[in-house]
């Protein structure tokens, strides 16, 4: 939906969640005087805590609400000790990924200081790359089942699901995305030496694709082997297109290689449809509460989200500000600093007010 105000769905959710999106909203807010950003904000309470109290995870109607009354959703992090099987945020996260269609899971992976990154000898060019991860089938499509389950006959599948309409959608968009950003390569990652079917459909559709794109190249790696290359040579990716459960795992490698999962930022897309932002990391319980949480991701995800809204310019000084406060040093102490997450923020929002003068 298009309105002037863009109406955001802020759910903070479990663990350090509500730490980092208090974080991100306190930007949002602050760039209201520094940039005339007019957003309004209205808080879910869907996570954990309403999950074991009411026993609800997405509540009736949410998905058709979301859709109706706003333009983008912001999310914290789903997960709590106390609900060992992960039904709420599968309910409310995969659920809203599947059920709201968001096929694009975007994850840059850039690094923003170069004393950041694990790997020797990196400079800030050589880790500069975006994941299109498919985001609503694959391994996360919930089928497969039990028989005898219990006993020592037990068996267990799980299925995977590749659809030629839900690869074909993630591949064009990965190239889209390299044609209207000027990068030259895009490389996808897959098992098709062994997973032949879904292996090969990922194939062929890419070959098809490329064909439209023949400023970009066209690269295929074995997703092991990318795995490797992303430690030995990352400065060789643009952009990467891949399934739903290598994408998972490459971005967390992803994040590790820009400085840690509490920089990295995602956005849930389908273009042109209520979207939603979360950073990569999850609830990390054992950070929960004690004011640690670095908040940057969430930070980079509401820029992330600013784009999407059409707020460019303010979207950049979001960015720019979240690397200088970085390499001043104003920092949570995962990337070396002192500060906590509140301190860490609150530097973030001075240079933008700095930059806005
Ligand atoms: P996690 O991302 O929560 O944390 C792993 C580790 O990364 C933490 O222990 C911490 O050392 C570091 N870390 C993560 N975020 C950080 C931050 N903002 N600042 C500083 N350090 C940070 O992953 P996990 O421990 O595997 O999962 C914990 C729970 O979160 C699980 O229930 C999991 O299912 C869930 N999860 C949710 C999401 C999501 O909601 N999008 C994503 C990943 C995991
Ligand atoms: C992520 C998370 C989720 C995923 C979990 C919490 C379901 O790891 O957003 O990367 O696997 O997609
Ligand atoms: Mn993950």
């Amino acid at each position: 939906m298009t309105r002037n105000v863009k109406r955001i769905a802020v759910v903070a959710g479990d663990g350090i969640g509500p730490e980092v999106t208090r974080e991100a909203v306190r930007v949002l807010e602050l760039l209201r005087a520094t940039h005339g950003v007019e957003l309004e904000l209205q808080a879910f309470d869907w996570g954990a805590e309403k999950f074991l109290r009411e026993g609800v995870t997405l509540p009736d109607g949410a998905l058709e609400m979301l859709t109706r009354e706003f333009d983008a959703i912001f999310a914290g992090a789903f997960g709590d000790p106390r609900v060992p099987s992960n039904k709420h945020a599968e309910d409310i996260l995969l659920g809203m990924r599947r059920k709201l269609d968001l096929y694009i899971n975007l994850r840059p992976v850039r690094l923003l200081d170069a004393r950041l990154t694990p790997l020797r000898e990196r400079k800030i060019e050589d880790v500069d790359f975006v994941v299109f991860r498919e985001n609503t089938e694959g391994a996360y499509c919930g089928a497969g089942g039990f028989l005898k389950r219990g006993t020592q006959d037990e068996i267990a599948t799980q299925e995977e699901l590749n659809t030629r309409r839900g690869v074909e959608r993630i591949i064009v968009a990965a190239f889209e995305y390299a044609r209207k950003q000027g990068r030259k390569k895009v490389t996808m990652a897959d098992k098709s030496n062994v997973q032949r079917f879904g292996g090969d459909l990922w194939q062929r559709v890419f070959k098809e694709v490329a064909v439209g794109y023949a400023e970009i190249e066209a690269n295929h790696q074995y997703v092991d082997a990318m795995a490797m290359f992303m430690v030995l040579n990352p400065a060789q990716y643009d952009v990467i297109v891949t399934n739903n459960l290598f994408g998972d795992i490459l971005t967390d490698l992803g994040a590790a290689l820009q400085g840690g999962l509490g920089l990295a930022a995602s956005g849930n897309i389908h273009p042109g449809r209520v979207s939603l932002f979360e950073p990569v990391h999850g609830s990390a319980p054992p950070l929960a509460g004690k004011g640690v949480a670095n908040p940057c991701g969430a930070i980079l995800t509401a820029a992330m989200m600013l784009e999407y809204l059409g707020h460019d310019a303010a979207s950049r000084a979001v960015e720019v500000a979240v690397r200088l406060s970085i390499n001043a040093g104003e920092t949570t102490r995962d990337l070396g600093g002192q500060l906590s997450t509140t301190e860490a923020s609150a530097s973030i929002c001075r240079h933008i007010e700095r930059a806005a003068q």
